[in-house]
């Protein structure tokens, strides 16, 4: 029957693998609804004004090992990244999400890739690079790592510590140093003051053709919330966007960036 459909040009969302009425196992499990809602949604849920671009977008916190039972890390839990990979992908774009460890469900339609540090962020970022059009640095990514990994648990004693740290490479920075013609770059930046100022130093400082800031400080935005205010810092200057869903806050950014890369000259 689904071969029949097929034939008349339905598009399916597969039965996926499981325990069948029937009580035998195998292929024939209604899909979740979830997985349902989300095919629909990348098929006719948007217009596909980012078909054949591939967009490599980072998410989450890293983590960045002391010992074997210890980590630095940050608040981030991936929300904003995750809604960008979804709203590129169901925009048409061939999207590759490098994630940090996040509790978030990998989105469908999306090449996930599973990092740990910062250091493994900045490798699979650089695989993904060259034939990349549009870079879109979401995650927190650690700027100092421990200067030492121990083998051993490292024990306590009565004394106070001090911990020696070696920054990490960064990885928006060392794209926006090697520019390739045709890269779109923007990166996010998270202050608790001077928020602009400092976001638009940041965006010059690392070549980037977008920043797009948010403060700490605002309730419905920053780590954790499904809202976020922001506003899209760009050479043409400052937008700021009314409180929204990140799934929307995404949307407009991705507005901006397809805008920005349709007027030659506009960037890079
Ligand atoms: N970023 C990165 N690699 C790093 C650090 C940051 O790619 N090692 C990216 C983030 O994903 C984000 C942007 O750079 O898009 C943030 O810039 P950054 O200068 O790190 O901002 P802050 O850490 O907030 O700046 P500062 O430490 O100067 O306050």
């Amino acid at each position: 029957n689904l071969a029949v459909l097929k034939k008349r040009h339905f598009l399916v969302a597969e039965p996926v693998t499981g325990e069948l009425a029937c009580g035998s196992t195998g292929i024939g499990k209604m899909a979740e609804p979830e997985d349902i809602l989300e095919f629909t949604d990348q098929t006719i849920g948007a217009g596909k004004d980012l078909r054949g671009k591939k967009i490599v977008i980072t998410a989450g916190p890293t983590q960045e090992a002391l010992d074997p039972v210890r980590f630095l890390t940050n608040h981030s839990t991936g929300k904003m990244g995750y809604a960008a990979a979804r709203a590129a992908a169901r925009r048409g774009a061939e999207v590759v999400l490098v994630s940090g460890p996040t509790a978030l469900r990998e989105p469908a339609f999306v090449r996930t890739v599973h990092v740990v540090s910062a250091e493994d962020m900045y490798q699979a970022v650089m695989r993904e690079a060259p034939d990349t059009d549009i870079f879109i640095m979401a995650a927190a990514v650690a700027d100092y790592r421990p200067s030492q990994v121990e083998k051993e648990k490292i024990k306590k004693n009565d004394a106070g510590a001090a911990l020696a740290l070696s920054r990490t490479k960064d990885i928006l920075g060392t794209l926006g140093a090697n520019r390739q013609p045709g890269w779109f770059l923007c990166g996010f930046s998270m202050e608790t003051e001077h928020v602009l100022e400092n976001s638009r130093k940041k965006r010059e400082k690392k070549h980037l053709d977008m920043i797009v800031a948010n403060s700490l400080r605002m309730a419905g935005a920053g780590f954790g919330t499904d809202t976020n205010i922001v506003t899209i810092i760009t050479e043409e200057g400052d937008e700021e966007l009314p409180a929204a869903p990140k799934e929307e806050i995404a949307d407009q950014i991705l507005n901006r960036i397809v805008r920005m890369t349709a007027v030659p000259g506009m960037h890079s």
